[in-house]
């Protein structure tokens, strides 16, 4: 499967947006339609994407190509989910109960509940049983079209189970049958190790000492969860200034509980996206905007905490790139659905229908800094499409929470064919 492959999208409606960059601002709703189209994917790659009438299909090497018939549907980009906890062990259906009782999220995490509780679990599973639970949930993504997801450590929490998570993803990664592309990313500060409790600047030392350096290798990014009385901001600082050093691509939970200044310190360190942002100062929008940094909006986790959506309006009138992204994890957001995450983000965040194809595509794509090759139908990008099975994309709100994508396909190759 990972081989690349020869394939003409033809009978379809190409819906776009197009750049090697994020869109910003009011960019996002700049999409190409172009009727009557084909697509031309050669060795996985995109060589051409536009009017059926403008390219001859009978000429050798096209000829060979395989095909398909769009039948007439929209073909995007394929979905990039750049935020996401897709491995851990165990689940939290209780936890979720005590909090329709009216618990807060903080307030089950001070007493060992949460992401401990995930933690826990995490170190006792088997990496083939976590191994296999990712993949579940992977095959449920690309039904709903997406083909790059990053994943993240983070219920780890110490050295050995850290690097069981982090070589569960890349044997992911590895897989010779692999249906879609997978980024790596390291989030060892996702809570303070139960082993380092009330020592908070002591684990984030052993993780800048120990864990960043041995596991440069496993992980392209590095994330943190700053957040008040998790990570506050000097030591999100310190931690993401020698991930930098390191090589490693800096990403932050931001400003998701309370206002803490992460997105102000994710635009001062050149972070290539601050997530969640619910609690975002104006200041912090304004400075995100400044220094390019993606603004990943989450709307399924503000949806199932009960909280206030993060204010996508906001960013986008400061000029700043969206992403949305699922958040996909066991505890604050359990669920993966892109057809929510477009609902939700239409419906209760003022997005406007291509403004979220752009967040789920292009911007997406940057927030992982994959724009070059990722998040739009044009020459040169990876042939990774979604195929509806509508001329017409409004349907993708419009059909609330339900699976409007027909065909899946990653690097020029079908990959999930709803019926
Ligand atoms: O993105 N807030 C921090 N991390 C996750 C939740 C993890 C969990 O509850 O297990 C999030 O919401
Ligand atoms: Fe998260």
């Amino acid at each position: 499967m990972t081989n690349q492959g020869d394939l003409i999208i033809s009978n379809t409606r190409i819906v776009t947006p197009t750049g090697t960059k994020a869109a910003c601002g009011g960019k996002m709703n700049d999409l190409t339609i172009i009727d009557n189209a084909v697509i031309v994917i050669t060795a996985g790659r995109i060589i051409y994407a536009g009017p059926a009438d403008d390219i001859d299909l009978q000429q050798p090497p096209l000829s060979s190509h395989s095909r398909f018939n769009a039948g007439g549907g929209v073909s995007l980009p394929g979905f990039v989910d750049s935020h996401t906890h897709l491995v851990f062990g165990g689940f939290r259906p209780d936890e979720f109960e005590w909090r329709l009782k009216g618990e807060s999220y903080m307030s089950i995490m001070e007493r060992g509940g949460g992401i401990q509780s995930t933690v826990n679990a995490t170190r006792n599973e088997q990496s083939e049983s976590l191994l296999k639970k990712a993949e579940w949930f992977l095959d449920r993504m690309i039904e709903m079209g997406v083909t790059t997801v990053e994943a993240k450590s983070g219920y780890g929490l110490d050295f050995e189970s850290e690097q069981k998570m982090l070589q569960v993803i890349k044997q992911l990664q590895n897989d010779e049958n692999r249906k879609l592309d997978i980024v790596s990313t390291f989030l060892g500060a996702h809570a303070v190790s139960d082993k380092f409790k009330g020592r908070t600047s002591d684990y984030v030392d052993y993780i800048i000492n120990t864990m960043l350096p041995a596991f440069k290798d496993l992980a392209e990014n590095c994330d943190i969860f700053c957040e008040k009385n998790v990570f506050e901001i000097e030591d999100s600082r310190r931690l993401l200034l020698a991930a930098r050093k390191l090589g490693y691509k800096i990403k932050l939970h931001a400003d998701e509980i309370v206002t803490l200044g992460g997105a102000e310190l994710a635009a001062e360190l050149g972070a290539l996206s601050a997530d969640h942002l619910l609690h975002v100062s104006t200041e912090g929008i304004k400075k995100m905007a400044e220094a390019g940094v993606v603004a990943t909006l989450l709307p399924l986790t503000a949806f199932a905490l009960r909280e206030p959506y993060a204010p996508a309006r906001k960013f986008i009138k400061a000029g700043c790139a969206v992403a949305l992204a699922t958040d996909l994890n066991p505890g604050s957001c359990f669920s993966g659905s892109i057809p929510l995450t477009i609902a939700l983000a239409c419906i209760y965040m003022g997005m406007s229908i291509e403004e979220t194809i752009t967040a789920l595509t292009l911007n997406g794509a940057a927030a992982i800094g994959q724009a070059e090759s990722k998040g739009s139908l044009e020459t040169g990008k990876f042939g990774d499409v979604v195929i509806l099975a509508s001329d017409n994309y409004h349907v993708l709100p419009y059909y609330v929470g339900m699976n409007c994508v027909k065909t899946t396909i990653h690097h020029g190759r079908i990959v999930a064919q709803n019926p």
